[in-house]
């Protein structure tokens, strides 16, 4: 049966990739954070990285690990820590150490030696947790291998990148982190949406034509993500306010703007505007953290080429989209369900909808391809409201 429904804790978002962080906020302290549902704790192992993910529960008596402290490995451990990072997790309760690949290392209430370590002390990390455009990604579980549908969602432990983010050209300026009592499929949603525009954001940028330009979805068959992705393109005149050779006479004020949406799932979105007249590009970087069925973190950057490196330019850039966040956050938080219908007959679509749509065909699909991965994935391991 098709799948109904996707609401933030949803098992099959355990197979994907999640921002949980900023890596400036994870230190030399562990830290805890919050996703699908279930609790983490983020440690670094080195200066440099070595940063690694596991359920915020000592297998001792369940104490939340991000009590504790990372350490440099010292008799005991250190002799039980070779290669890698020479640090260890130990737990504020007992004092119980961990590697970091999770291994328990040390147990002070049994004297030197780790000889008496039961197997069921070692923690087990996340299926990835990796850094990248600033922020701290966790991909809780990754499909076993032989199991069915493993194959299928394979491609999602491939992270998503944003290439603008790697051209000098640009310049990225980072939006605080938003908390909402939100979906994060909604909210991803709302962000591929165009049609709201002129209604929600008449007091930004929104006061202009209401009508939707036709657009281009296309759905990526294969290559590093697989069918996990999708670009959506569409062309529109628009009114371009901060566009200079308007006041000088040198172009009119409705230019040509092209807007192209990655979409990478579950929740990874790129919006590109490309000021097809004036010349310009700007970024907008969406990436949402489903913390717990009505709490979703939003993390959100921009790339632009065109405020010249200017601290003050891209500030005056962030302030002004977070202006047009918050303008959407006020629908979002005002939901009742806060879950994204993936049932094409629960809601009415118009061709205006379409970026829309793809987003819950390919989330449903996603739905589908885990539920026949099945097994661990059905199985959380603890949960916060
Ligand atoms: S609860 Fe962590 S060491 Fe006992
Ligand atoms: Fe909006």
């Amino acid at each position: 049966m098709a799948p109904l429904e996707l609401p933030n804790t949803h098992p099959a978002l355990r197979y994907c990739w999640h921002p949980v962080a900023r890596s400036a906020d994870v230190g030399d302290r562990p830290v805890r954070v919050v996703l699908l549902g279930e609790p983490w704790v983020l440690a670094r192992f080195a200066e440099d990285g070595g940063l690694a993910a596991f359920p915020d529960r000592c297998p001792h008596r369940m104490a939340p690990l991000s009590l504790g402290s990372v350490e440099v490995a010292e008799g005991v451990a250190a002799a039980v820590v070779s290669g890698g990072p020479r640090r260890v997790l130990r737990c504020a309760y007992h004092g119980w150490c961990f590697a970091a690949e999770g291994r328990c290392v040390e147990i002070p209430a049994l004297g030197p030696g780790s000889a008496h370590i039961p197997p069921k002390a070692h923690l087990r990390a996340a299926a990835g947790v990796a850094e990248r455009h600033g922020m701290v990604f966790l991909r809780p579980l990754a499909p076993e291998p032989g199991q069915p549908g493993t194959e299928e969602l394979a491609p999602l432990a491939a992270l998503p990148d944003v290439e603008e983010a790697h051209d000098p050209a640009f310049m990225a300026g980072d939006l605080p982190v938003l908390r909402a009592r939100a979906s994060a499929g909604l909210l991803a949603d709302n962000f591929l949406d165009m049609a709201h525009f002129p209604f929600v954001h008449a007091a930004t940028f929104g006061a202009e034509e209401p009508v939707v330009a036709p657009m281009t979805v296309e759905r990526a068959a294969s290559g590093p993500f697989g069918r996990w992705t999708f670009t959506s393109v569409s062309e529109h005149p628009f009114l371009h306010r901060e566009d200079p050779g308007v006041a000088d006479g040198v172009r009119p004020l409705v230019q040509r703007r092209r807007v192209t949406y990655r979409v990478h799932a579950p929740f990874h979105l790129v919006l590109r505007l490309d000021f097809l007249d004036a010349g310009g590009t700007n970024v907008i970087g969406f990436f949402l953290q489903p913390e717990t069925e009505d709490r979703t973190r939003i993390y959100s950057t921009l790339w632009r080429d065109d405020v010249g490196h200017d601290p003050e330019r891209m500030r005056n850039a962030v302030d002004f989209e977070l202006k047009v966040v918050e303008e959407d956050l006020a629908v979002q938080e005002a939901y009742d369900v806060l879950s994204l219908p993936l049932d094409p007959a629960a809601e009415v679509h118009t061709r205006a909808d379409r970026t829309t749509l793809e987003l819950r065909r390919m989330l449903a699909e996603l739905v589908e391809a885990a539920a026949v991965a099945g097994g661990p994935a059905r199985r959380p391991t603890a949960s916060v409201r």
